[in-house]
């Protein structure tokens, strides 16, 4: 059986999903400009039948809700988030048309009418039987009804997957649940701090994303997505934005349209950027690119292999190299990256490689603290 996000909240009670904000009208502007950069603007919730799967702690559909659409249903079966998301509900003074909650898995969950607008972000990643559900999604939208999901790409993931590595090296995943949770928060809080716009806590990023054994699965491209919906979706954004363009808008009718395809050929251009969030370079071509792609997508596929070898008392020294030799091999595929990434990259590499397993080194100020990818990427379609 695969591992499941819900399988890992219920099992330790947690919805490690909060945001912190300073004022409900912080948050708001964040979702605001979020869905702006999506083509969502306000006008387009109000009164609109819009759908939100896998809410989480409930924050975010608070915006949608206070846009006045005509009805909005929240599915989400963990009953820490459920109860998160009733108390949210119960105290808020935002005018809201009040949501419709359903206690129940996507799976299980089949409405009586379709939407206008369906969001499922963060949940949904490349697992065969995910990759179904987001089928499902798409089914449940009207006709030029606009759908929000978030990808991965691997060239974003990369940063996090060597902390996932670390955190096998540096602190045994046997260990109980709360003891990780103690020593992954010192670790990685100090590479947690240098990020400015933060909104989880370092106890809810480590327990989601260094714990979690759904965690490697997220990793589901824009390609991938606009593959498995081809023909009933096109792309209409992303964000961060990244596609550009330039055609002529009265050159765009019949096959020439081709939105999906041009979206998947600005991502191939562009996917070199996901690496450091706070860099933009001029990278190598498409074909250089998707070979980066493949060889980020091993890397991922060679820490979770670590990581199973840890916990099942495998040969754990020989997944280590392996993931430390594609690591390597990325390094070197990098070409003229500008230094902070290749820098930060090989103090992962030297983190990997190091004979100690104290885990002070690992939060120790080095090129590698700073280095976080674009790892989550938002996409808008509409269904044609
Ligand atoms: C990483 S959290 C994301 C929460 C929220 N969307 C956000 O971005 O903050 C994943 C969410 O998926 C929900 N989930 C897991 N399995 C699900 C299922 N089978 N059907 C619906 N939701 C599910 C979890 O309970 C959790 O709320």
């Amino acid at each position: 059986m695969l591992p499941s996000h819900l399988k890992f909240y219920t099992k330790h009670g947690i919805s490690p999903v909060r945001y912190l904000a300073a004022s409900v009208q912080e948050h708001f502007e964040r979702r605001a400009s979020l869905y702006r950069s999506l083509g969502l603007v306000p006008l387009v919730f109000r009164g609109a039948r819009c759908l939100e799967v896998a809410v989480g702690s409930g924050q975010n559909s608070l915006y949608i809700s206070s846009l006045a659409p005509e009805s909005l249903t929240l599915v989400e079966p963990n009953p820490t988030g459920v109860r998160e998301i009733r108390e949210l509900y119960d105290k808020t003074e935002v005018p809201h048309t009040p949501p419709v909650l359903v206690e129940s898995t996507l799976q299980e969950y089949s409405p009586s009418h379709k939407f206008d607008i369906v969001i499922c972000e963060n949940w949904l990643g490349k697992a065969p039987g995910e990759r179904m559900l987001l089928r499902k999604l798409a089914g449940f939208l009207e006709h030029h009804g606009m759908m929000v999901i978030t990808t991965v790409p691997p060239a974003g993931f990369l940063p996090n997957m060597v902390r996932r590595a670390l955190a096998v090296k540096y602190c045994d995943p046997r260990l109980s649940f709360d003891k990780r949770t103690e020593t992954l928060v010192e670790m990685f809080q100090p590479h947690l701090s240098t990020i400015t716009s933060m909104t989880r806590s370092a106890t809810d990023w480590v327990q989601d994303n260094m714990i979690n054994p759904a965690y490697f699965d997220l990793c589901i491209t824009i390609p991938d997505v606009l593959r498995d919906l081809d023909g009933e979706v096109t792309a209409l954004s992303t964000n961060p934005s990244f596609a550009c363009d330039w055609r002529w808008f009265k050159s765009l009718h019949g096959d020439a349209r081709g939105f999906n395809r041009h979206m998947v050929h600005e991502y191939e251009a562009a996917l070199h950027n996901f690496m450091d969030y706070q860099l933009l370079f001029s990278g190598p071509d498409r074909q250089m690119n998707r070979k980066l792609e493949m060889s980020c997508v091993e890397f991922v596929e060679s820490v979770r292999a670590y990581e199973r070898a840890a916990v099942e008392d495998g040969d754990k020294n020989s997944a280590l190299e392996t993931a430390i030799t594609n690591l390597e091999m990325i390094v070197r595929q990098l070409g003229d990256c500008p230094g902070q990434i290749r820098s930060g990259l090989e103090a992962g590499l030297g983190l990997l490689r190091a004979d100690s397993d104290e885990c002070g080194t690992v939060g120790a100020p080095s090129p590698f603290s700073r280095l976080f990818g674009r790892e989550t990427v938002y996409l808008s379609m509409i269904r044609s």
